[in-house]
C-alpha cells in the first residue's frame, strides 16, 4: 500500500488528523473546564491551538459555498465503500507503526464497538463509514478543512465553540450581517439550511444521504458539530426535526470519542459480515 504523508507545512500544524480526535477525547473525557483544556493545548500540543487558529480564520461563509460547490457534486468517481476504506488508509501518519492504528482500524473499532452493544445494523454501518470523508486530505485539502469542531457560517459564533477568539481574524468577524444572532438564517430555520464550516462530516453526509436512515444522517453531518450537541448552542436555528435528532447524535458520540482501544481488529475474521452489511445498505459503487 503506498503512503502519502501529510506535508507538516503551515497550513498542516497537526502531526496526523488523529491529534484532532484524541484533543476532543481528552477535552470531554476528563472534563475539563475551557481554561484547563486551553492549557493543556498550549503546553503539551502547540499544534492544535495553531489548528484551530487557522480553522477560524479561513473557514468563512464563502470559503464554505466554495467548497461545497467543489466537492458535493460527487465528481470525484466510484467507490465501494471497502475501496473508499482503502484510499483512506493510504493516509498514513509517522507516529509508531507498532501501537497506532490505521484509519480502517479506527472505522472498525467504532463500528465493532456500536456492534457490541447491540445497536441497530444501520448504526454499525454509520459507526463504519462516520470518518470516511477524511478522504478530503488526499485530495489536497488542508486540515483545517477536513476536520475540527463544525459551527454555523453566517451568522455570530457561539462562544461555546472551542477557542472563540480565533474567530476575530475571520474576515465574516467585520460582516455585520453575519454577526448578528440569527444572521442569514430565519429564526428555526431548520440546520439543514445552515451552512456549517466545511469538513469531513458535511461531505460524508452527501455521499451517504440516499442510503442510511435519518438517525444515521444526524450522526455523520452533524458529528463534529460540538457547540450544538454537546453544549446546546444554536437551538434558534433548529427545527423540531433537528430537536428529535439530536439523542440520535448523542448516542453515537460516545463511540466517536472513545472507542478507540489498542487491540487491532482482525480484519479477515470481521470482513463477511461487512460485506453483507454493506450489500444490505449501499449499491456496490458510491459516488465520491
Ligand atoms: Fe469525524
Ligand atoms: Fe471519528
Amino acid at each position: 500500500m503506498s503512503s502519502q504523508p501529510i506535508a507538516l507545512d503551515e497550513m498542516n500544524p497537526l502531526l496526523d488528523l488523529d491529534q484532532w480526535d484524541d484533543f476532543l477525547e481528552g477535552r470531554y473525557k476528563e472534563g475539563k473546564t475551557e481554561s484547563e483544556f486551553r492549557q493543556y493545548d498550549a503546553e503539551a500540543t502547540p499544534g492544535v491551538a495553531e489548528f484551530y487558529r487557522l480553522n477560524h480564520q479561513y473557514q468563512t461563509h464563502a470559503y464554505v459555498l466554495g467548497k461545497e460547490k467543489e466537492y458535493f457534486g460527487l465528481t470525484r468517481g466510484e467507490k465501494s465503500i471497502w475501496e473508499a476504506a482503502e484510499f483512506l488508509n493510504t493516509l498514513v501518519d509517522d507516529s509508531d507503526p507498532d501501537t497506532d492504528l490505521t484509519q480502517l482500524e479506527h472505522l472498525l473499532q467504532t463500528s465493532e464497538a456500536i456492534r457490541r452493544d447491540g445497536h441497530p445494523r444501520w448504526m454499525v454501518a454509520t459507526g463504519f463509514v462516520h470518518d470516511l470523508g477524511k478522504c478530503l486530505c488526499l485530495y489536497g485539502e488542508p486540515q483545517w478543512g477536513v476536520v475540527g469542531d463544525t459551527f454555523p457560517t453566517g451568522c455570530a459564533y457561539d462562544p461555546a465553540i472551542v477557542f472563540p477568539e480565533y474567530f476575530q481574524t475571520n474576515e465574516d468577524y467585520n460582516n455585520p450581517i453575519f454577526q448578528t444572532k440569527y444572521g442569514i438564517y430565519e429564526p428555526n430555520c431548520g440546520l439543514d439550511k445552515v451552512k456549517l464550516s466545511f469538513g469531513h462530516d458535511g461531505y460524508i453526509y452527501e455521499v451517504m444521504k440516499n442510503y442510511l436512515p435519518m438517525e444515521a444522517l444526524y450522526m455523520l453531518r452533524y458529528h463534529s458539530f460540538y457547540a450544538w450537541h454537546r453544549h446546546g448552542a444554536y437551538d434558534h436555528l433548529c427545527n423540531e426535526q433537528d430537536r428529535a435528532m439530536l439523542p440520535a447524535v448523542l448516542k453515537f458520540n460516545p463511540y466517536d470519542l472513545y472507542s478507540k482501544g489498542h487491540t487491532k481488529p482482525n480484519l479477515a475474521e470481521l470482513k463477511p459480515y461487512y460485506d453483507d452489511l454493506f450489500a444490505e445498505f449501499f449499491p456496490a459503487k458510491l459516488r465520491w
